[in-house]
């Protein structure tokens, strides 16, 4: 088991610092940043609605067709292209970073100094040695095992190395170390966290965006940042999406600990699964699809990749991926049943596309059946507009051999709750914008 680190929240009182210890009952908030939102160092001033909402849909396309489960990947659904940031500090004093909100994966890394090979990066790099908390791994550590068998090497001078690559073959190695981390809560506390085993990348490669820094796994394995706070938040988080492309002030929230408790009336729970293979994917099971009372599109187990389950629930994927049968026979019937003409998408990204230049239109009932957990979709959870006259199904077929994914804006408005204790993820209606 991770030995937890523990949880330190200091209070910042005009210039006299008060360092608090909580038990495991406090819980505290972040903020989640779209990165086409208004906070992110991503943020494109010219860019008007419906090109965000393409852009939006493109990276979620070649996320889709960038080979996504393939033997040599570790983390295969992950590329830089992961749709929500959030920022830290790493070190003391606190260096702040912003890096990519990464369900899909794992370990937290930055891009360190000195650099072998590392992406152009706009913003100043983590300098290990400006940190007085900083230390390496020994490989004989068994922090050093968090990174995952295939993951992890030694040094000449036996101490931890990680190497992590992603689907789109991008990738980051370098030290295994441990080092404070800290985050801004919005209620504006600091909340450190001493001894959390991060990566200091040295050699980093892909398609990683300049304005981003690293990546910080939300994942299942040992050394996700929720799996390593451990007790200190009950091994819980939840989030709350408001609704793609807007460029809103307000930013989205990443609830941990007892801020992140989703309960209460309209709470559906569904336990999550490991998956032998990829242990770092939040794996569901997903029994059905249905539209109106009476179509039930019931979804069998693909392969044997996620194990029992068939559906990862992601975060920085946009569409939701089903199996190309049930995408078919979902897609037509909505199709069939909604009274709206069909039309092409003007971005030519997506295949079932309505004319209507309203969002009051009548949408049947359609819901995700997920084990224990009926999730009643809306219409922005399944019709995402493109243009002011047209709307398309936020749906797409999962190639052969690729995973299931459960997308982003199926999960628009409600309160997801990942519950790493109880392996449980709960679902609640909720509406984020207000919250
Ligand atoms: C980083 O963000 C800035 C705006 O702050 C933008 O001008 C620049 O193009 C971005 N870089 C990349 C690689 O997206
Ligand atoms: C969250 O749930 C825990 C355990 O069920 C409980 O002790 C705590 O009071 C709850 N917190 C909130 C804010 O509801
Ligand atoms: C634990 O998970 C199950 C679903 O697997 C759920 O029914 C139950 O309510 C959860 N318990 C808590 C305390 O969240």
């Amino acid at each position: 088991m991770a030995p937890n680190v523990s949880l330190v929240i200091v209070f910042l009182i005009c210039t006299a610092v008060v360092s608090v210890t909580t038990g495991h009952e406090d819980g505290f908030t972040v903020e989640l940043i779209h990165r086409d939102s208004r906070k992110s160092p991503m943020y494109n001033p010219s860019e008007n609605h419906y090109l965000r909402v393409a852009n939006t849909l493109r990276r979620s396309i070649s996320r889709n067709t960038a080979g996504v489960v393939t033997n040599t990947v570790e983390a295969p659904i992950f590329n830089n292209r992961g749709e929500y940031l959030m920022k830290l500090s790493l070190g003391t004093p606190p260096f702040p970073i912003i890096a990519v909100a990464d369900t899909g994966s794992d370990i937290i890394w930055t891009q360190c100094e000195p650099c072998i090979d590392c992406y152009k990066q706009d913003a100043p790099m983590f300098n290990p040695s400006k940190s007085t908390t900083y230390s390496k791994v020994s490989c004989s550590s068994p922090i050093c095992s968090f990174t995952g068998d295939d993951r992890r090497s030694c040094s000449s001078t036996s101490e931890c190395m990680y190497s992590i690559s992603y689907g789109d073959n991008s990738h980051s190695e370098g030290d295994f170390a441990l080092d404070t981390l800290s985050m801004d809560s919005t209620s504006g506390r600091l909340v450190a966290f001493p001894r959390t085993a991060i990566g200091c990348g040295h050699d980093n490669s892909g398609t990683f965006d300049a304005n981003v820094s690293g990546i910080v796994g939300l994942g299942l394995g040992p050394a996700s940042l929720v799996k390593q706070m451990g007790s200190a938040v009950a091994g819980k988080f939840s989030y709350c999406l408001t609704p793609i492309g807007s460029d809103d002030v307000k930013s989205n929230k990443l609830n941990f600990g007892s801020n992140a408790n989703v309960s209460g009336s309209g709470a559906v729970s569904t336990p999550i699964y490991i998956s032998d293979k990829f242990k770092s994917f939040y794996s569901l099971k997903l029994k059905a699809v249905s539209v109106g009372r009476k179509n039930i599109f019931y979804v069998r187990a693909r392969s044997s990749i996620l194990g029992e389950a068939n559906i990862i629930i992601d975060s920085g994927t946009t569409l939701t991926l089903l199996p190309a049968d049930v995408y078919q026979n979902f897609a037509e019937t909505i199709s069939n049943s909604i009274n709206l003409q069909r039309t092409d998408d003007p971005n030519r990204f997506l295949n079932y596309c309505f004319a209507t230049t309203t969002d009051d239109y009548k949408m049947p009932h359609i819901a995700m059946h997920f084990e224990g957990a009926n999730v009643r979709l809306h219409r922005e959870n399944v019709l995402v507009r493109v243009s002011d006259e047209v709307v398309c199904l936020a749906f797409a077929s999962s190639q052969d051999n690729d995973i299931s994914i459960y997308g982003n804006i199926a999960q628009i408005n409600f309160l997801v709750g990942y519950d790493i204790n109880n392996m449980s993820i709960s679902f609640k209606r909720a509406n984020c914008v207000a919250m």
